[in-house]
């Protein structure tokens, strides 16, 4: 069946509501487009958990700073489209920027605690912007299961937050992250990577993969555990923005001579010349990155 796109707000709000209507149930994939496997794996999994899939692609202005790639982001929306119909998408919503922030737009979804911290730290602002348009995205879609990619752990947990927080009908699913074969985490980011950054890139999350298995074969220091991150990085000259411990659900950071419990979140922000790659594990959770 031929996914049905939208660009007015209310026209896709009648739909999602008309998907209920009629009896069904509805799948949420919130994208910024440049779609890749990545992204057709949450396709795949909303389409599972729901009898109709919706898709949204809107290049959000307000998560990214000044001197941030918002001008430069792919934008490739006739192979998003053919991608979105071959992952069974029935509803694609694609705005423009005055849809969702019309003029006088001035209202922002802030969370605090699992924002401030990790990525929140070193990109000011960025996770108002992604919790005010997906808080956006959630109320046009009304009552749904949205997917949401780990790779992007951090968003995930604020996503979590905004939607029980603000007592949300939506029910938010968490995807595992998708990889290369050789195990760089997919990102419609790695378009910017020349060939050879592509390969010093998997430094990542081949240091993730050592970090795991000392884990499980029974450290609990933190230094150990990051010095298999900042090694491997080191290697290929990548520059480190962080590479952090933390509880796995509220993101507390492990500092200092803690010890770590049996289950945490191991997050790494790396430059690759000027392209800023993130990755991550919860160890006493997943599986080897590497596996
Ligand atoms: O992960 C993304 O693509 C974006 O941050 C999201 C969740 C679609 C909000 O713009």
């Amino acid at each position: 069946m031929k996914v049905r796109l939208y660009s007015s707000a209310a026209q896709f709000s009648a739909a999602c509501q008309n998907v209920r209507a009629l009896g069904g149930t509805l799948g949420l994939v919130p994208t910024m487009g440049a779609l890749h496997s990545g992204h057709m794996a949450l396709m795949h999994e909303a389409k599972r958990l729901a009898t109709h899939v919706a898709a949204t692609i809107f290049v959000n202005p307000t998560q990214f700073a000044a001197n941030e790639d918002f001008g430069q982001y792919p934008r490739t929306l006739d192979a998003d489209m053919a991608k979105c119909e071959a992952a069974g998408v029935n509803l694609l919503f694609v705005p423009d920027v005055r849809e969702m922030y019309a003029p006088g737009d001035s209202t922002r979804v802030r969370v605090s605690g699992v924002a401030d911290v990790l990525c929140g730290a070193v990109r000011p602002g960025h996770f108002d912007g992604v919790a005010t348009i997906v808080t956006k995205l959630f109320v046009l879609a009304g009552t749904c299961t949205a997917v949401f990619g780990k790779k992007d752990y951090q968003q995930l947990k604020v996503i979590e937050r905004v939607a029980s927080d603000l007592k949300l009908p939506i029910r938010v699913v968490a995807h595992p992250i998708v990889r290369e074969p050789d195990g760089l985490a997919m990102s419609s980011r790695n378009a910017y990577l020349s060939a050879e950054n592509r390969r010093r890139s998997c430094a990542i999350s081949r240091g993730l993969s050592k970090a795991w298995r000392i884990f499980e074969s029974g450290e609990r220091d933190i230094d150990p555990i990051l010095d298999c991150v900042r090694t491997e990085l080191a290697i290929e000259h990548l520059q480190l923005q962080y590479a952090e411990l933390a509880d796995a659900d509220t993101l507390e950071l492990f500092g200092g001579q803690s010890r770590l419990s049996e289950r945490a979140l191991l997050a790494v922000a790396a430059y690759c010349d000027k392209t800023r790659l993130i990755d991550n594990v919860v160890l006493g959770e997943d599986l080897d990155p590497l596996q």
